[in-house]
């Protein structure tokens, strides 16, 4: 048993000073401990100022690539954004910024190009809603080439149009295409499909975040009356019955709802050489709010016209999952866990039929394992 004054000493780590060998140990631990949490709380203070000082941002970075010449080797490389970001750092204070001169407000350059009132549609579908009356519309984001995987999509999934007695519609999205010839193609693949969304901005694997926001964008503008609205990778399967099962079940909310993979307390991912690698200048924080995985994410669709607003307030970065987890955190609204996340899987191993029918997504191998599945779970058992 510990006296009073013995329990109050421990609780405030100065018992080590009285030379007592038996409580030495917990004593200094807890001296340790504080000592740390001081640290930690300097350290955090130090990163949450930081942002608020810098007014750079990658899409500053994209734009100044046209201001300045940055030559072949550099924009090769991997160091290359830390090149542009020291190029910024050097002229923003002495170059006039043409997109900052827009705004009446010192806000980040950035959200002012990730954001979709920067860009306008090539293809649009502005009445396919109206006709359609969907309950639930899914957006893939997919290269302009991707022809593959969309006929792949549109001849699965992609194909149905009610599910459980609801209007389901299949969209994509895709950003500029590499000349003329390419777009050409894109328009002649419009024309006979009518399921294209084209959108000005560069298409690359950096700028996931601007598809995404366009998507947002899209879903508010074009597309309110549907009820829910999935963000959709081309390389995934849907399980359409245990997907719409989901959504009409009574408990599942009609707003402020977002469901997926949950994605908890992931670091930011700092190694240069990695995909995922994003610069502090455009992310300080050493980690994500938690956020769910890009694969497929289900959401009712007053979210896509308050994610579109909310990022005007958040800097955005180059991974577009981890960007809308952080403009849901600014809207105070937190990702629902699905009521089975086993449901939301990554990958599922080698193709089970079982497996696949108790799904709502897994991600594929390609276009043709897209096609064979889906023949294979519509045979009649
Ligand atoms: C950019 O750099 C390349 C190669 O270093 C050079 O040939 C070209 O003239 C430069 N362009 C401008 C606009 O300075
Ligand atoms: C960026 O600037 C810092 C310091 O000014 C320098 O150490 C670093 O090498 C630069 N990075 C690149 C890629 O030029
Ligand atoms: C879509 O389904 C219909 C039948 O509902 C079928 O006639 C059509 O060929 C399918 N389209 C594709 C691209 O497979
Ligand atoms: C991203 O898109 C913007 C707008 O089209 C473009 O200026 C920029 O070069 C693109 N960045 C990359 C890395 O593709």
């Amino acid at each position: 048993m510990h006296t009073e004054e013995e329990k109050r000493n421990c609780t405030t780590g100065t018992i080590w000073l009285k030379g007592e060998m038996g409580h030495v140990k917990p004593g200094f631990v807890v001296l340790v401990i504080l000592t740390s949490l001081v640290f930690i709380i300097a350290y955090v203070y130090d990163f949450s100022l930081m942002p608020v000082t810098h007014t750079l941002t990658w899409f500053n970075i994209a734009k100044q690539t046209k201001l300045y010449n940055v030559s072949e080797e550099l924009s090769g490389k991997k160091n290359v954004w830390n090149f542009l970001i020291n190029q910024t750092i050097q002229t923003t204070t002495t170059v006039e910024n043409p997109i900052a001169s827009v705004s009446t407000e010192p806000k980040s350059i950035l959200q002012y190009i990730a954001h979709p009132s920067n860009y306008h549609f090539i293809l649009d579908e502005p009445d396919k809603c109206r006709q359609w009356d969907p309950f639930l519309v899914f957006m893939v984001p997919v290269a302009p080439h991707q022809v593959e995987a969309r006929n792949a999509i549109r001849s699965t999934w992609g194909n149905e149009s009610s599910v459980q007695g609801k209007a389901v519609l299949t969209l994509f999205l895709v950003g500029l295409t590499g000349g003329p010839e390419a777009q050409q193609k894109l328009e002649e693949e419009s024309r006979q499909h009518r399921d294209l969304v084209q959108s000005n901005f560069v298409d690359s694997y950096f700028n996931l975040t601007i598809k995404t926001m366009v998507i947002m964008d899209w879903l508010a503008t074009r597309c309110p009356q549907a009820s829910y609205a999935m963000k959709i990778d081309s390389d995934m399967y849907i399980g359409l019955e245990n997907l719409m099962s989901l959504l009409l079940a009574p408990n599942t909310p009609r707003e402020n709802y977002i469901t997926g993979y949950l994605m908890w307390d992931r670091p930011v991912v700092r190694n240069k050489n990695s995909k995922w690698y994003v610069a502090e200048e455009l992310y300080p924080e050493p980690k994500y709010p938690t956020y769910l995985l890009g694969m497929g994410y289900v959401f009712s669709n007053d979210l896509s016209g308050k994610i579109v607003e909310a990022s005007k307030k958040v800097k955005a970065f180059n991974i577009e999952d981890a960007y809308v987890g952080t403009c849901l955190k600014q809207l105070g609204i937190a990702p629902s866990s699905p009521p089975d996340p086993s449901q939301f899987r990554a990958y599922l191993g080698q193709y089970k039929r079982e497996d696949f029918l108790r799904v709502i997504t897994t991600i594929l191998g390609s276009p043709q394992q897209l096609i064979d599945i889906w023949k294979d779970l519509k045979k009649p058992t």
